[in-house]
């Protein structure tokens, strides 16, 4: 099985759009059983929290269902449970750097670098912002989500 963990900074909006993005694509390509997805957050305000209303609007609108999700805060077992660490920005990047135990099998990556196409490296909170924040954040999420399925066709299927 293949243990991929998408980070944020609250757990309750791009970590989660881009779990249920990818776990979407997983199922779409008959793959949930070699592939599993999970998010967690480096900040801990939202644990226990399902995620942001317009979250889960705007992924339903899309056919990705976020139901049953709840925040939880990264930590230090997750370095070797997962064999993909994925930070949605630079300063979420930063801090998982920091977290990692030494010797883990996980290195953190930044998640858009999955999708050079993009030519941008990190998914911008969209907390504070309107609902179209939700709307960019799930295109680039979709974007990331495709190539890291690559990759881990190429690598480890
Ligand atoms: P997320 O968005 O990191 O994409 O889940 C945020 C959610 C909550 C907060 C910050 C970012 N907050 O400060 O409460």
């Amino acid at each position: 099985m293949v243990k991929v963990l998408f980070v944020c900074l609250g757990n309750i909006c791009r970590s989660p759009l881009a779990e249920g993005s990818f776990r979407k694509l997983v199922e779409t390509e008959g793959l949930a059983g070699r592939i599993l997805a999970d998010s967690a957050g480096t900040g801990g305000w939202h644990v226990g929290e399902p995620p942001d209303k317009r979250a889960r609007e705007a992924a339903a609108r899309r056919g990705i269902d976020l139901e049953g999700l709840r925040a939880r805060r990264v930590e230090p077992g997750d370095f070797d449970a997962f064999d993909y660490v994925l930070a949605m920005d630079r300063d979420n990047y930063r801090i998982l750097n920091e977290a990692r135990p030494a010797g883990a099998k996980a290195r953190p990556r930044l998640f858009l670098d999955f999708a050079p196409e993009l030519g941008l490296s990190e998914v911008p909170d969209p907390y504070y912002g309107g609902d179209d924040g939700f709307e960019r954040v799930l295109d680039m999420v979709e974007a990331g989500a495709r190539g890291l399925l690559a990759e881990i066709r190429r690598d480890r299927l």
